[in-house]
């Protein structure tokens, strides 16, 4: 064996010379991968007694990709084209053999060999546009011309990887091969030399491509069937323009157009915005005083209390784990409502095809209802999901504390209530946690774990790794009303009731919140979820909202009853401008006497998304959030905040922390102290730096 760079080895068998990547974790194309790639092929290929090349990867993966950390940075020789160049111009067979994932440029190294293979267990994908990119190494040229522009289509712009079973059927794999990957590999490399089997080269490949020529039908009716999804984001058109180059021009053409959209793409905010996320969401995982090493709990069986609109929802994340769950209700007649709808909910993914009827029972047989809390005697992790009220919450959590088992996880689901305050009634608080799932608990992918004064390392790594397991994104962090998310919406909710008080009419504010890249805005938001939740919140606290409470006294719930900020036509759920509405809010903007003018869009957005800019800096100056970028994933989990912004903290930071500073202090001698700048806010426009800077 011999080492061609630090991460490239080259070993001969036989006829066959094997070129093995190991640049853990994930084999990225750092410099040296490139390197070693390219001299190792040069060297194999200059060896007489060589006759054909496998290239491998060790560790858990093949490549999966570029190597992020490097974009931006001043390009390093050799290029990734000149690599793929190599390769496929190889005068001897090259083979990849994959294992794990082979994504984005791994995927492009894959193609530009002659054969692939790979094992059962395999993934391909051309994931580039989840980082605002597109394969910018002959992947929007290569893939369609392997798999059809269809196909090519729908994996470059929705990034999903497919399977090694269909990557064989659309001929994008050779062969599925098992046992020892790179003896199956040098196995195939022999066959291709005794079969005398021609080098393939996909770049001269024409026949899939051929058949989209001169048929722009193709490609208007991809772009209309995407358009919902990709709104806002600049990559999936600029990865449809490139596939349609891979069919207008000759390859080396196509490449250079492809290589022209990547850089722009590359050059782009929103690539900017969507690569910091990516690397946001892998650092939510990290809590400094909670190494990776802490010992977390195995969780074999979990339990929930509550099967009403999250209880349900929970139980499913659990069952779609494989983890038996036991659901527990008052009564009957919840319980069977309860896990009716839970049936329901499996019913109608399996109507679109997305779950099979095996899977919707084998789900179901998972998830165990019972009236007796002696039914999770032995589970080891606890949701609590019932209502939201204090003396329930405290006399449940006594009830579990004599029931559950010594090690047992605690966790409630409450969104406003003092977990420290719910642990307080059991001997155990270093075992009681939030887990604030969002609604629909079983489709929003954030959770918010809430570490309360007495929980325990082991009971946050433990909540972390099963709401990893259950495929959340969790996010730690600290007790305050509302904790992260709903504080910082608390902040731009109450603004957003100013504004039409002062002038904008609601359905101003909503559209300034959609095209700003949010699926809806507070008011379309509040007619969905239902007005009369917050007001029955309200009275229960004697707080008012003059303008929903007039509403809700109206009946005006929202879309369940026809009409809330907007009416509603028979079962369209489209919000129509309602002037019924508008003379509500002008009555109440007289009663308050406040005078009412034209706003425009652009102070809207700020007085909408500063103050949960603020509010994000308090909740970092109260140590509430480990670092600026949690908060950003928790926008962009939890409340559809577009990842191509990046999230509040890092928009902030793009704007300038002293243009925000400078702003609030306007609004604050317009509209009061509400409006002064947090300190961390102040103390960084000061110093000319952002949420982010280290
Ligand atoms: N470059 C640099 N670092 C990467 C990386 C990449 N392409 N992919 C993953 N990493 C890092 C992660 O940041 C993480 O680091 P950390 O441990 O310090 O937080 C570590 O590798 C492990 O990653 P995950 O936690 O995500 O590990 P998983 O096992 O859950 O997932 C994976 C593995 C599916 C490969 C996932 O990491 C992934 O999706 N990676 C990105 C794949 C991708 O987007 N590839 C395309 C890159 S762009 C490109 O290729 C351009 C080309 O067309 C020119
Ligand atoms: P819900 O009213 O739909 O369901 C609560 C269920 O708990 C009811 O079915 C009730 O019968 C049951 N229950 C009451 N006491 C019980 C007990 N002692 N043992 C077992 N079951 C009992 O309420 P929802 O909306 O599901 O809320 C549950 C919790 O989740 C609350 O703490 C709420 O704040 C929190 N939450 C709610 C969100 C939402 O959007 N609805 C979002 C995030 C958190």
């Amino acid at each position: 064996m011999t080492a061609i760079t630090q991460s490239v080895d080259l070993e001969r068998r036989g006829r066959v010379a094997v070129l093995t990547v190991n640049n853990p974790p994930v084999n990225a194309l750092s410099q040296h991968v490139r390197q070693g790639l390219r001299d190792g092929v040069n060297q194999a290929t200059a060896d007489a007694t060589v006759g054909a090349i496998v290239i491998t990867c060790a560790g858990r993966t093949f490549v999966a990709g570029a190597d992020i950390t490097e974009f931006g940075k001043p390009p390093k020789e050799p290029g990734l084209h000149e690599v793929l160049d190599r390769i496929e111009g190889a005068p001897k067979p090259v083979v990849a053999a994959v294992h794990g994932t082979a994504l984005g440029g791994g995927l492009e190294v894959a193609l530009a060999c002659h054969y692939r293979v790979g094992v059962k267990t395999a993934r391909f994908g051309l994931p580039e546009v989840r980082l605002g990119l597109l394969p910018g190494a002959g992947g929007t040229q290569r893939l369609p011309r392997v798999v059809g522009v269809e196909k090519a289509l729908q994996m470059i712009v929705s990034g999903d990887p497919i399977g090694a079973d269909e990557a064989l059927t659309h001929g994008l794999i050779d062969a599925i091969v098992d046992g020892d990957l790179t003896g199956a590999g040098v196995a195939f490399a022999e066959k291709v030399l005794d079969d005398n089997r021609p080098l393939k080269k996909i770049r001269d490949v024409e026949d899939k491509i051929a058949q989209a020529r001169g048929k722009p039908e193709v490609f208007a009716s991809f772009r209309k069937s995407v358009a919902r999804q990709t709104r806002g984001f600049r990559a999936p058109e600029s990865c449809i323009k490139a596939v349609e180059a891979a069919v207008a021009l000759p390859f080396d053409a196509g490449l250079t157009r492809e290589r022209e959209l990547f850089l722009e793409l590359l050059a782009s905010p929103e690539s900017r915005a969507q690569r910091y996320f990516f690397f946001a969401e892998r650092d939510a995982a990290k809590i400094p005083d909670v190494p990776p090493d802490t010992p977390a709990k195995e969780i074999k069986k979990a339990a929930v209390l509550g099967a009403g609109t999250m209880g349900g929802g929970i139980a499913m994340n659990f069952a779609n784990a494989s983890i038996p769950v036991t659901v527990i209700e008052v009564s009957r007649e919840p319980l069977e409502r309860g896990l009716g709808v839970v049936r329901k909910n499996y019913e109608a993914t399996a109507s679109k095809g997305r779950l099979t009827a095996a899977d919707v029972e084998r789900r179901m047989g998972l998830i165990h209802g019972a009236m007796d809390l002696g039914a999770i005697a032995d589970a080891d992790i606890v949701v609590e999901a019932v209502f939201e009220d204090m003396p329930i919450k405290k006399d449940v959590f006594a009830k579990l504390d004599k029931i559950c088992k010594a090690d047992a996880v605690l966790a409630t689901n409450t969104s406003t209530l003092d977990v420290d305050v719910i642990a307080s009634v059991t001997r155990r608080p270093e075992s009681v946690i939030g887990m604030h799932f969002f609604s629909p608990a079983n489709v929003m992918r954030l959770l918010e774990v809430v570490r309360g004064a007495k929980t325990s390392k082991t009971t946050i790594a433990t909540a972390m790794a099963v709401g990893r397991r259950i495929a959340k994104v969790p996010v730690l962090v600290g007790v305050c009303d509302g904790f992260v998310g709903n504080r910082m919406l608390h902040a731009r909710g109450s603004q957003a009731e100013k504004l039409i008080l002062e002038g904008a009419p609601p359905h101003q504010v909503d559209k300034v919140l959609y095209d700003f890249g949010f699926p809806m805005g507070p008011f379309a938001m509040g007619d969905l979820a239902g007005l009369d939740v917050g007001w029955r919140i309200r009275k229960g606290k004697g707080l008012t909202s003059p303008v929903a409470d007039r509403l809700c006294e109206l009946g005006r719930f929202g879309q369940k009853t026809g009409a809330g900020y907007y009416h509603y036509v028979g079962n369209d759920r489209t919000p129509i401008p309602d002037p019924e509405v508008e003379k509500i809010i002008l009555e109440v903007a007289k009663a308050q006497s406040i005078a009412r003018r034209a706003i425009s869009d652009a102070e809207i957005l700020e007085r909408l998304l500063y103050p949960m800019v603020n509010e994000g800096a308090k909740i970092l100056d109260e140590k509430l959030a480990i670092r600026a970028s949690d908060i950003d994933v928790i926008w962009v989990y939890g409340y559809g905040w577009p990842v191509y912004r990046g999230g509040p903290m890092f928009w902030a930071d793009s704007i300038g922390l002293k243009v925000i500073r400078d702003r609030m202090r306007e609004f604050q001698r317009q509209h009061g102290d509400a409006w002064q700048p947090a300190a961390r806010l102040a103390r960084l426009a000061d110093a000319g730096k952002g949420f982010l800077d280290p």
